[in-house]
């Protein structure tokens, strides 16, 4: 009986293929820019296919990058991956690989901002129009298409909102009026969805989070289906997208404890979040593993669990008033790029990247990353914080 490697295990041997690593646990890493080829033979060889896993230039990978590559698609369950130098060009270049001049495309409103900014910018530029859609629409997302609609583009749950998106309902639509579904997947990482096996087209990872999980790396997957791949392909060669192999060392030493960490921060953001959920200054936790997190029934019935960022909404006061909670912060410091090992916070409107759906809370959001320091600690910090924050808005 064959039965499908547990992802735990899957982390321990993928990418790990014996004439690339010559028999040592990790693949070498290649530093290369050109390749030498000894006869005319050899060279045409080499290079015939440019698809093949043959060492001929720099930019198309070689050993480190391809032993990555294998193991984010093993992962996702897809039929190739594509590394980039960041989350946004992993975005962009899957978005471009599937449009052209005169189509429209769907984007969730709850879409990190630069993917927007990217549709609503260059896209626009380019003759491609984008509609937003409210994240919890589900299969209502079929009203919004039009004869030239390509593409449906989630991200699920948002990462500043956390909104679930019901993947199966907006893929059955795009499969009925044949369009491609791309999906931010960086939240869940393929641990803990994977929307290709759910009939995604694109699985995108920033994995300068958790996949590289040590805040020391940039970089972006792309992971297609049998449908998309050659698309993504030639369109990331097209546009030079290449990372270098120190940095796909990195993100592949990351990726092997990807399960250890995930668990713990799954287990530490469920007792921080649990404990703000009863905190006088707090009015929602956000957090798609809580009752009250919009689309928590489908995170419920899709998700395998949830890792370590979420926000909260406060009861009162405005962002300025925020300085009180974090200036002083012992461990929990402000910084953008989540899925390291450290917790981190964040203050963050919503507010000016919707135009599907209005963002409204008495207060300000404040996005937690919960780490794996100690929680006993983490409570402490953020119980200072906000004690601070209702003395000075004397609550
Ligand atoms: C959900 C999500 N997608 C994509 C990205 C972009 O990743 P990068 O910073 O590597 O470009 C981020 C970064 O914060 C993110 O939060």
């Amino acid at each position: 009986m064959t039965t499908k490697k547990k992802s735990d295990t899957t982390l321990t041997v993928t990418g790990r293929r014996k004439e690339w690593t010559h028999g040592i646990v990790n693949p070498p890493v290649y530093r290369a820019s050109t390749c030498l080829f000894d006869t005319y033979a050899e060279y045409r060889e080499r290079v015939a296919d440019p698809a093949a896993r043959h060492l001929f230039y720099g930019r198309k990978g070689t050993p480190t990058q391809w032993s990555l590559e294998d193991a984010v698609t093993e992962l996702e369950n897809g039929s190739g991956t594509m590394l980039f130098p960041s989350g946004v060009a992993a975005i962009t270049t899957a978005i471009l690989s599937l449009v052209r001049a005169g189509d429209h495309i769907l984007i969730t409103d709850s879409a990190y901002d630069p993917t927007r900014s990217f549709a609503n910018g260059l896209l626009k530029v380019m003759g491609v129009e984008t509609s937003y859609y409210d994240p919890l629409i589900a299969g209502g997302v079929e009203a919004l298409i039009k004869d030239n609609t390509k593409l449906i583009f989630t991200e699920s749950p948002g990462s500043l909102t956390f909104e679930v998106q019901d993947l199966p309902a907006i893929i059955d639509v795009a499969k009925k009026h044949d369009l491609f579904v791309i999906t931010d997947n960086t939240w869940a990482t393929p641990l803990f969805l994977n929307p290709i096996s759910m009939g995604a087209d694109i699985s995108v990872n920033a994995a300068t989070k958790y996949l590289g999980g040590h805040s020391d790396v940039m970089m972006g997957t792309a992971t297609a289906g049998e449908r998309a791949f050659q698309k993504l392909r030639r369109t990331a060669y097209q546009l030079g997208q290449t990372v270098s192999a120190d940095d796909a060392f990195l993100v592949l030493r990351g990726l092997r404890t990807l399960g250890v960490r995930l668990k713990q921060h799954e287990e530490n953001a469920l007792k921080v979040a649990a404990w703000l959920k009863d905190h006088p200054a707090v009015e929602r936790v956000l957090h798609p593993a809580f009752e009250d997190c919009p689309g928590h029934e489908i995170w419920e019935r899709d998700f395998g669990g949830s890792t370590g960022l979420f926000s909260i909404v406060l009861k009162a006061g405005a962002y300025e008033d925020t300085a009180h909670i974090v200036d002083g912060r012992k461990y929990f410091k402000m910084g953008f790029s989540w899925g390291g090992y450290e917790s981190l916070i964040l203050p963050s409107d919503p507010s000016s990247a919707r135009s599907a759906t209005t963002w409204a809370s008495d207060g300000p959001v404040i996005r937690l990353h919960i780490g794996l320091e100690d929680t006993d600690d983490l409570i402490a910090d953020l119980e200072a914080g906000l004690s601070a924050y209702m003395t000075h808005l004397g609550l």
